[in-house]
């Protein structure tokens, strides 16, 4: 499958990009195309009054990229740290310029932390939105103490993990097996 994975930040500096690359590597290695749309390299401006949907005025270029490519997918990861118990602003303004693009697609949710928790009070924020978007709340996996499970160059240091990134990708495919037979 065609898989987009959205990765939630743009902070320097930022670890949970680590847990995004070691996503595309799993899905990958199982033979899936993978795609990263990555904030830091796109450029939103906050909305105004009115929305994607509704607005006549030209849109952000960025804005079109990602509504091209989760037009395209048939899954969608979103990798994100858990900023103040939610996820980054920065990923809410960037979902909120499309809407109908999302309705049915298949959701599967990395959420990074540096503490114990893995990113988890993020979590039923984002089931939140994609409920909203009609879209299909799939698997989820949380990365706790990134700092220990990735080093400096971002390669993959505690082992358990990758496991639990194969196993994110098995609950996806199964995930989307079941939606497409009707399940
Ligand atoms: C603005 C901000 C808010 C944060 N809030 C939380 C939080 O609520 N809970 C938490 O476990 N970690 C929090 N963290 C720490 C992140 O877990 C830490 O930065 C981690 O490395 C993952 O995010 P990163 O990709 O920005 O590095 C916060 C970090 C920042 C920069």
């Amino acid at each position: 499958m065609k898989v987009l994975n959205i990765v939630g930040t743009a902070r320097e500096g930022r670890k949970s990009v680590h847990a995004a690359r070691q996503v595309d590597e799993a899905f990958e290695e199982k033979g899936h195309e993978t795609e990263v749309f990555d904030l830091a390299e796109e450029e939103f401006l906050p909305l105004g009054n009115r929305t994607y949907v509704e607005d006549e005025e030209p849109v952000p270029e960025s804005a079109q990229k990602l509504s091209r490519k989760v037009r395209e997918s048939d899954f969608i990861v979103i990798t994100t740290p858990e900023y103040n118990h939610s996820f980054p602003g920065i990923l809410k303004t960037a979902l909120d310029y499309l809407y109908t693009e999302y309705e049915d697609k298949p959701f599967g949710f990395v959420t990074v932390s540096a503490g114990g928790f893995g990113g988890v009070r993020s979590l039923s924020h984002l089931h939140d939105i994609v409920l909203e978007f009609e879209g299909f709340i799939g698997p989820d996996l949380q990365v706790s103490r990134v700092g220990d499970v990735f080093n400096e160059e971002g390669e993959l240091v505690d082992e358990a993990y990758s496991d639990r990134f194969q196993s994110f990708v098995e609950q996806s495919e199964e995930f989307r097996e079941k939606l497409e037979n009707g399940i």
